[in-house]
């Protein structure tokens, strides 16, 4: 596979998610011989350094974070001389001087690496100094807003200089391979399409647990909470691909049209029900993966007084005719038990029990697993050996996706960097979508305000508040915890 030539502009080009995601999702892309000779990769910060300086910068966030790169001698000279930087501190008029001679015979992509308040500075000034043509993409990171007033004022700002078709939204869990693999196993087999939906599900529940703590983001996680960092973007998108209906194809416009369907079926939380269907929660100190962990009001940056949550669990309800009455259990938390992410597809139990009712018949579960291993697993029932009867035992049909290829090399960033290069914004996020996910979310907070939900506390080192464990426990059913294989 050879790329389309294109020019990456870098804004944020000295900055973390530069040095640690995307110079490296590209390195190896060189490495695989994948990027075209004539393409170029621009960082662009304030800093004041040269060209070499620049360069040498890379390489030491490459030693760090991609150490197989120094085995690669010819790629790095094929890769350090397309880079360049370019000086640009975006408050001085004249420093946008400095980013001239943009090409038009190639893709050309505006990656926006920098904080999200800098969107719309950056976007207006690309605009207003003419550095936006038909041949230019702009590229932008979560979190789109902190609330959909703040989603629009972006949305509008982008959208000012750029067309739809040129913004790529991420959600860099659509760039991973397990996540893109829910629409092959729903819509590249029959065999589970008959029985996804309410006549056969009970219930599904869809887990993102992290072991580690905030880490050094204490600023930025005190202000925007669990719900915001994670539910809002990363739950939801994994909702709409278990949910969503079956697009007309796979193109990019049939799947983002589903996904707002989805989106736009969510039964709002009520008052009367917010304190019943949601929890929120907060880590307290405890051990995490062997070693004292502090509790997240001791964390640096943190401030007490933002009553901030670092857990969620939420009951809640797709209003269409597939769902109804298919309760889907969402939780998310930092310094979980282990970092584990999964769904779990509940079947009903057998109509009528023929076997003995002391054989233990168990309701049928289909395993979705995204992290740590991915792979997909279906627990059904076999009778054990032996002569005395049907004595039932629950065994599982395992598929280890890594026993099939090698998984773990790649990077989201690399999938989606190349889907922008190549023009195709199927993993990227409508503004559709994004409004519809922060119109939903802005009710959840509002009514945690208004109606003064308690804030739950749990051990680090553990499955959240034994309130999450509750909002199952009542409906007679119980999370998963952990992965299937363990
Ligand atoms: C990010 C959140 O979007 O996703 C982080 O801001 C979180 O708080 C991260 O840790 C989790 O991503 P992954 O790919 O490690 O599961």
């Amino acid at each position: 596979m050879n790329l389309n030539t294109f020019n990456l502009y870098l804004f944020g080009g000295t900055g973390d998610l530069s040095n640690r995601k995307l110079i490296p999702a590209m390195f190896r892309q060189e490495a695989l011989g994948n990027i075209d000779s004539n393409s170029e990769i621009i960082g662009i910060g304030s800093r004041d350094i040269s060209v070499d300086e620049y360069v040498s910068m890379i390489k030491n966030s490459l030693e760090k974070y991609f150490p197989s790169f120094i085995e690669n001698d010819e790629a790095w000279n094929r890769f350090s001389n397309r880079v360049n930087y370019i000086k640009v501190d975006i408050n001085l008029d004249n420093d946008w001087k400095n980013i001239n001679n943009v090409p038009d015979d190639r893709a050309v992509i505006y990656y926006l690496a920098t904080p999200p308040n800098l969107y719309k500075q950056i976007s207006t000034c690309l605009k207003d100094n003419n550095l936006i043509f038909d041949n230019c993409r702009v590229v932008v990171e979560k979190p789109i807003g902190s609330d959909l007033e703040s989603a629009k004022d972006i949305n509008n700002s982008l959208s000012a200089g750029f067309k739809e078709n040129q913004i790529y939204r991420i959600d860099h869990y659509l760039g991973k391979e397990a996540v893109q693999n829910l629409l092959a196993l729903r819509f590249a087999n029959t065999i589970f399409e008959k029985s996804w939906s309410n006549s056969a599900i009970d219930h599904i529940q869809i887990t993102v647990a992290e072991d580690l703590g905030v880490e050094d983001r204490g600023d930025y996680y005190d202000v925007t909470g669990a719900l915001r960092d994670m539910v809002q973007n990363h739950l939801l998108q994994i909702l709409c691909l278990i949910a969503m209906e079956p697009p007309v194809s796979i193109q990019s416009e049939s799947v983002r049209d589903e996904k707002l369907k989805v989106l736009k079926s969510l039964a709002p939380f009520t008052k009367e029900n917010i304190g019943i269907n949601s929890v929120r929660g907060q880590y307290l100190d405890g051990i995490s993966k062997g070693e004292p962990a502090c509790s997240y009001l001791d964390e640096e940056g943190v401030d007490s007084k933002n009553n901030t949550e670092t857990f969620v669990a939420l009951k809640l309800e797709i209003n269409n005719w597939r769902w109804s009455g298919v309760p889907f259990y969402l939780r998310t938390g930092k310094r979980m038990h282990s970092k584990s992410s999964e769904i779990v597809v509940r079947y009903k139990s057998v109509p009528h029990n023929i076997f003995s009712k002391s054989a233990s018949l168990k309701a049928d579960q289909l395993v979705l697993r995204i992290h740590p291993d991915e792979g997909i697993d279906l627990k059904l029932n076999t009778k054990q050996p032996g002569v005395s009867g049907y004595d039932l035992q629950e065994l599982p049909l395992d598929l280890n996706l890594q026993d099939y290829h090698e998984l773990g090399h790649q990077d989201c960033y690399e999938r989606l960097l190349l889907d922008v290069i190549r023009g195709n914004p199927s993993l990227f996020v409508r503004r559709d979508e994004i409004e519809a996910s922060w119109q939903w979310i802005d009710n959840i907070i509002n009514l945690w305000e208004s109606e003064d939900v308690s804030m739950e506390e749990y051990i680090s080192g553990g499955w959240g508040p034994s309130n999450a464990d509750l909002l199952l426990k009542k409906d007679f059913r119980s999370w998963k915890n952990g992965s299937i294989k363990k």
